[in-house]
């Protein structure tokens, strides 16, 4: 099976519409965030933020199948001592046009620069918004699954008798835990909280996100032969990670020099082979009972 790579040049807003609808099964993308990198490729200002965002989210709402998920990496700035509040204005206006807001993901930023502001301490996290097309989509969670560690050895040393059983939810919500169910086993579900170091090497971009970020939401989101997304390629991590991981990925950047540089980097095909699935032999009652000799 070969897996692919199609990079667009150009403005997202109409280079989308070279996709076909409901075709992809990811987007991973961190777009330019209000006015801050206006040095390297421009900035939009926090009060048109939306505005710009929005007819691009409804392309991305095309192209997105049913199952599919999209991520958005994104932080509102401060503008004059105060939280700028774009970013929740959008989460609002993308719900009105048919986006479902389903988790927000947290991407701690384990080495952020030290320093010191009069009113505030530094920033060390970032939004990765969850948003999807429809309630039911896919998603591989034991791909994310991480060891245990220590909580298991302390915590569930001393199980109180609600932990034994299962602790319906007060609230009512009919979801419920128990606790022991995890005694024997070596692996959790993560949290939501992404523990990330910001991109240190030289990729010859100011933004570039490091490469764990798109890999543990295809590994989540996605499967091999899947394809990928990022509309804001920048120098093109999505879709490096995505063709190591065997998805198809689809970038599109508005910078040639950015452009440039991915094209440049991929190889004309990535060509992967797949192992085919494996045919398990039919049941056969008959012959089986043959052989028990019954
Ligand atoms: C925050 S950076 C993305 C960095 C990327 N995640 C990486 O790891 O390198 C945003 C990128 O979007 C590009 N861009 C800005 N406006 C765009 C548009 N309307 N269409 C396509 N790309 C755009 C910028 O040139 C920039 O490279």
């Amino acid at each position: 099976m070969e897996v692919h790579t199609e990079l667009f040049l150009g403005d997202c807003k109409v280079q989308l519409q070279n996709i076909p609808s409901n075709s992809v099964d990811l987007i991973v993308t961190s777009p330019p965030y209000a006015d801050q990198r206006k040095n390297t490729y421009g900035g939009i200002h926090p009060d048109n933020y939306v505005e710009w965002f929005l007819p691009i989210t409804e392309e991305l709402l095309r192209v997105l199948k049913s199952t599919g998920t999209f991520i958005l990496n994104i932080k509102e700035k401060v503008v004059e001592s105060e939280r700028s509040t774009y970013v929740l204005e959008l989460i609002l206006e993308m719900r009105k046009q048919g986006w479902f807001w389903t988790e927000e993901f947290i991407w701690h930023k384990k080495n952020s620069y030290p320093g010191k502001w009069p009113n505030r301490f530094r920033d060390s996290w970032e939004r990765l918004l969850q948003f999807n097309k429809d309630k039911r989509f896919h998603m591989y969670q034991q791909e994310v699954m991480v060891p245990m560690g220590e909580w298991a050895k302390t915590r569930l040393k001393n199980l109180s008798s609600t932990d034994k059983i299962r602790d319906e939810s007060k609230v009512g919500s009919g979801f419920g835990k128990n606790i022991s169910n995890w005694l024997t086993r070596d692996k959790a579900y993560p949290t939501n909280v992404l523990h990330l170091a910001t991109e240190c090497n030289n990729k010859n971009h100011s933004a570039a996100f490091p490469e764990e970020l798109p890999e543990w939401f295809i590994k989540l989101f996605t499967k091999e032969g899947d394809i990928v997304l990022d509309p804001f390629m920048g120098s093109g991590t999505t879709i490096f990670v995505g063709n190591r991981m065997k998805r198809n990925t689809i970038g599109i950047e508005i910078l040639p020099e950015y452009y440039k540089m991915v094209k440049q980097q991929l190889p004309t095909t990535s060509l992967y082979l797949l192992e085919p699935l494996t045919e398990y032999e039919k049941t056969r009652p008959k012959r089986r009972s043959k052989i028990r000799g019954n």
